[in-house]
């Protein structure tokens, strides 16, 4: 079985991060998200993968993954010209997948779970598609499944305005080739893409058995700033090892799972974990709290920091306090003399805040 991970499209919803990066690149606990997806992958047994690419984003993607040896993967790049749509992605990926059966995997897509026990039962079933199910507050904003009292996929919709369940559509999928049917049977959707949604409908209308099981553990489309910190909390939360590669002097304290790479040093201050920080981070005289990660090459000094996501290379500096936050690549955090407050901002890349 082959896998085919979508790491294209615009990824309008995060701007200004993704202004000047692929999505799927964002990193949640200073892991880019689509590691996790090719991890998961690896450990449920695929070795070939099928990485549907954009014309904007794919070098970075391309130098991130590589031939895919990190994971024991053998991964080949598919190039889409234009967003229009998972299911136009299928058919973009028709040649490399062949007749063979296959999962499809979101490259911005984070699950609490591996994926293993899913791909055995769809193997077994012989069914023609299998899909994850998980509720959700806001059905607005994805694939909604309207399932029967024996948990039988009935009906799907995608970002039904009138929410006709709270079940959505996580983004893995498994498929056989009668996919590639359903994929050339649909129309484009009123945003103008060929949805994957449509397709599985196609399969159901169409007497094709179609599976479902409901994911347990938690799941997050990490579109956007909320549910990346989200996401970067259940990580933190889930993954976090103790793990001090770098210095801490006398005059600070380290407390519980902080995950600390080479390089980095901690001066007269303070970390609660859980807590990333990357290599040659510098924190002086300032206080970290749970559920941050800190990028690689980041300097933090007389900051309070909680709950937050900062990128590489950024500088924070004179801060009262910054929580619930996303601090893009490069960026310049300080607070002119005389301000105290407490701050929650979205920063792109490469940008300076004078507060
Ligand atoms: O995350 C789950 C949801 O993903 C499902 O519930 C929806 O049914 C499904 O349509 C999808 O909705 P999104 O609106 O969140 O999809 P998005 O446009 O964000 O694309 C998902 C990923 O696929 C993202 O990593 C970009 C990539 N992609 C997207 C499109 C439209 C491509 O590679 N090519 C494309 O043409």
């Amino acid at each position: 079985m082959k896998g085919l991970v979508l790491s294209g499209g615009r990824g309008r919803r995060l701007r200004p991060l993704t202004y000047t990066g692929a999505k799927q690149l964002v990193p949640v606990a200073n892991r880019p998200i689509l590691f996790y997806v090719l991890e998961n992958l690896s450990e449920a047994g695929i070795q070939d993968v099928g990485m549907i690419i954009s014309p904007e984003t794919g070098k970075e993607i391309k130098s991130a993954v590589g031939e895919g040896k990190d994971w024991g993967l053998k991964v080949e790049y598919i190039l889409q010209e234009e967003p229009l749509g998972l299911a136009h992605a299928v058919k973009v990926a028709r040649p490399y997948l062949g007749m063979n059966p296959f999962i499809m995997y979101l490259g911005d897509n984070l699950i609490g779970s591996g994926i293993a026990k899913f791909r055995r039962d769809f193997e077994q079933s012989k069914a023609d598609a299998s899909i994850l199910l998980k509720e959700v507050d806001t059905p607005a904003n994805f694939g909604i499944a309207e399932v029967d009292k024996q948990g039988r996929v009935i009906r799907l919709v995608e970002k039904p305005k009138t929410p006709i369940s709270n079940l959505a559509l996580v983004g893995i999928y498994f498929f056989s080739a009668k996919i590639h049917e359903a994929v050339t049977k649909i129309r484009p959707s009123l945003r103008g893409e060929l949805e994957i949604t449509d397709a599985i409908q196609w399969l159901l209308d169409n007497e094709n058995k179609v599976l479902s099981h409901r994911l347990e553990e938690w799941w997050l489309d990490t579109g956007k700033k909320d549910d990346l910190l989200t996401a970067n909390t259940a990580v933190l939360d889930d993954w976090t090892r103790r793990k001090i590669r770098g210095n801490v002097d006398a005059t600070s304290q380290v407390i519980g799972r902080v995950d600390m790479g080479k390089g980095s040093h901690i001066i007269n201050s303070t970390v609660r974990g859980p807590v990333v920080i990357g290599e040659n981070v510098h924190i002086e005289g300032s206080f970290i709290g749970p559920f941050t990660s800190i990028g690689n090459g980041c300097r933090i000094r007389s900051a309070v920091v909680e709950h937050s996501v900062v990128l590489e290379n950024a500088v924070i500096e004179h801060i009262d306090r910054l929580e619930d936050s996303l601090i893009g690549k490069g960026s310049l955090i300080v607070q002119g003399n005389g301000n105290h407050h407490a701050y929650r901002l979205t920063v792109g890349d490469v940008s300076v805040v004078e507060l």
